[in-house]
């Protein structure tokens, strides 16, 4: 079965094979990957990054953005779409600076009854932004899991069972369990993105159950070799 050496095997690949992505360097703040992933919730990296940039020079801190009026953080959100995130980012900020002293929380549930922060975002904040090994659980992640460890071609439905899944491959040591958070991000963003694999790149690929089952189309038989 597939269990933490292919999680150790993942954090391995990462290490050589990672995007540079602004919100990932060295002592980047939660505020600063709070901010990168609301924006990314729903818009792609390209388009984030200049915007996140711009972003985090104007208003550095929670207080800093919670004080703007909010038809500036509308102009300032510019073409990411759905704006209303950048409304509730800005509440966020308010509820950062009135139930936190300015300072984002680092517990899961605190960040998570921010407005517009759900459990995704929460954990994502908690791990990226507070090194904490957080199981961060996206589409990306539960696809990785579904091919690895399932045999199946996608993900299904969001699972209770997902965090176990995830769980089951996570490495031991706290500091490579956080850094295997993102990286089953990034394999899956990068390598193991939907419909058509790139397995030649996959760190992985020798004991996905996806693979030994002769990559069996969604919800279909193995197909004939
Ligand atoms: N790194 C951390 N979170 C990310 C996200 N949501 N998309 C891309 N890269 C990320």
């Amino acid at each position: 079965t597939v269990g933490p050496d292919a999680g150790e095997t993942i954090v391995d690949w990462y290490e050589t094979a990672a995007r540079d992505l602004p919100w990932r360097r060295p002592g980047v703040d939660a505020w600063a990957v709070l901010v990168s992933e609301v924006m990314l919730q729903q818009t792609p990296v390209a388009r984030v990054e200049p915007v996140w940039r711009e972003w985090m020079a104007r208003w550095p801190t929670p207080g800093a953005l919670a004080t703007v009026p909010p038809a500036d953080v509308i102009r300032a959100w510019g073409k990411l779409g759905y704006p209303r995130r950048a409304l509730r980012l800005r509440e966020a900020a308010v509820a950062v600076v009135e139930r936190h002293g300015g300072v984002v929380p680092a517990d899961v549930s605190a960040l998570e009854a921010l407005p517009g922060v759900g459990t995704y975002t929460a954990r994502a904040v908690a791990c990226f932004g507070y090194g904490q090994p957080q199981p961060v659980v996206d589409t990306n992640v539960r696809r990785v899991v579904a091919r690895l460890v399932h045999g199946r071609a996608e993900a299904g439905n969001a699972r209770a069972a997902d965090l176990a899944d995830i769980a089951a491959l996570t490495p031991p040591d706290a500091r490579r369990a956080t850094r295997f958070s993102v990286a089953a991000m990034e394999l899956g963003a990068l390598v193991c993105v939907a419909g058509t694999p790139r397995c030649g790149a996959c760190p992985v690929r020798d004991r996905c159950a996806w693979r030994l089952a002769g990559c069996p189309p969604h919800d279909g038989p193995p197909r004939r070799v």
